[in-house]
């Protein structure tokens, strides 16, 4: 056995520029095409970020209103090219449906990251509705994405409140620098392979519980911890068994990350549960106050699975869908990213450094 290297994780390694997003993890700030998140979040919604990231990256009209039309009759065209693989998708988890269903679309496809945008929304909440033995529900392409991606994962209509604060999580969730997944996307359409290629890659990625698979954990723990009734004793027995407290802790932020407080803000507008987030926020004092003593050299903090999962919940999405919904946003930080790494980037290729045997005689 050996000492990871600091290098292991590529730590603080840059590994490409980008015009699109900048995360300061001392400062707490998310800059997104040269806004702050607290400035867009909550006040645009989804298509209005998509047009800000695919600027000078996709060369079509990316005004909020060409995009919000566009993006309906994406919709209704993946619904109907969805339809064969769905009974393939059927008997899998939502997540492990999606992968199916968005590996399924072609890289030589025109107007690409309109469709994979439509792709990742339908093709999830047809696998939701499927899982739960219900029909999928077909879009509306006369609704925002936002609007319809609620009404198509509940089967009910999303009422402006909860489409706000859908809008609020998806800008918010949309890009944030060289994460896990958008490397995996700039390493894939650095060799050339194509923008569906790039963003299957990326929603693999995206899966693990270290990513994006945290907030459905996020309500198993808070469950547990209900269920214990101890927030203090649960938290030090799991640390102790060297679990991860899901929620906490971010490779760049030593501070509070800046999504967890716009995300917070907007589950308390919706005005649902107040009983469960005054629950949520002792649980996060709690493990906050643990995880202090535990990694005292590590400053750990809130991220923002922990109001994610809150929020998603209040808005009554499926927990096994929570991953999902995630990646409805961050396709558009994929499709810019992965463009971007085709218009100014290299072939992605860096280096192991070898530790076995020098040779062996046989
Ligand atoms: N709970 C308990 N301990 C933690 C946590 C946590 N959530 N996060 C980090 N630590 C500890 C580690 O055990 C480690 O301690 P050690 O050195 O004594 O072993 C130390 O902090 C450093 O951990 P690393 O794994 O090196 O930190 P890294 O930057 O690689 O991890 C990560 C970041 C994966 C997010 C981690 O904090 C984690 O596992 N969190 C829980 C899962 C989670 O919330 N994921 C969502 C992340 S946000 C997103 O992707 C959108």
């Amino acid at each position: 056995m050996h000492d990871l290297p600091a290098i292991a994780g590529l730590d603080g390694v840059v590994a490409a520029e980008t015009v699109l997003s900048e995360v300061d993890g001392t400062a707490g700030r998310l800059l997104i095409r040269g806004y702050r998140l607290e400035d867009i979040a909550g006040h645009h919604s989804f298509e209005w970020a998509l047009g800000r990231l695919w600027e000078g990256f996709v060369d079509r009209p990316l005004d909020e209103a060409s995009l919000r039309r566009d993006l309906g009759a994406a919709r209704v065209v993946a619904f109907s090219e969805l339809r064969p693989l769905l009974g393939l998708a059927a008997a899998r988890s939502p997540m492990e449906a999606l992968k199916l269903l968005v590996a399924g679309a072609p890289d030589e496809a025109e107007n690409l990251p309109v469709q994979l945008t439509a792709v990742i929304a339908v093709g999830l909440c047809a696998a939701t509705q499927m899982a739960a033995g219900a029909d999928p529900v077909a879009p509306d392409p006369a609704l925002g994405h936002a609007a319809d991606l609620l009404r198509m994962l509940r089967g009910t209509p999303a009422t402006p409140a909860e489409v706000a604060a859908l809008e609020t999580y998806l800008v918010s969730a949309c890009d944030h620098g060289l994460n896990a997944s958008t490397f995996t996307a700039r390493v894939v359409a650095s060799t050339r392979a194509g923008l569906a290629s790039a963003v299957t890659a990326a929603l693999c990625a995206l899966k693990g519980p270290l990513h994006g698979g945290a907030p459905g954990p996020v309500l198993d723990m808070l469950d547990a911890i209900q269920a214990n009734g101890s927030a203090e004793h649960w938290i030090e027995a799991a640390l102790a068994r060297g679990e991860r407290l899901m929620g906490f802790g971010h490779r760049v932020y030593r501070v509070r990350d800046p999504r967890a407080e716009v995300l917070k803000r907007a589950v308390a507008h919706l005005e649902r549960d107040a009983g469960r987030i005054a629950f949520a926020e002792a649980v996060e004092t709690a493990a906050l106050a643990a995880l202090a003593c535990h990694s005292p050299g590590r400053a750990l903090q809130t991220n923002t699975e922990f109001y994610t999962a809150l929020l998603l919940e209040a808005l009554g999405v499926p927990r096994e869908a929570f991953t999902g919904v995630f990646a409805v946003a961050r396709v558009g930080g994929w499709v810019a990213h992965a463009l971007e790494q085709v218009a100014t980037g290299r072939l992605i290729r860096p280096q192991s450094r070898y530790i076995g045997p020098r040779l062996h005689v046989a």
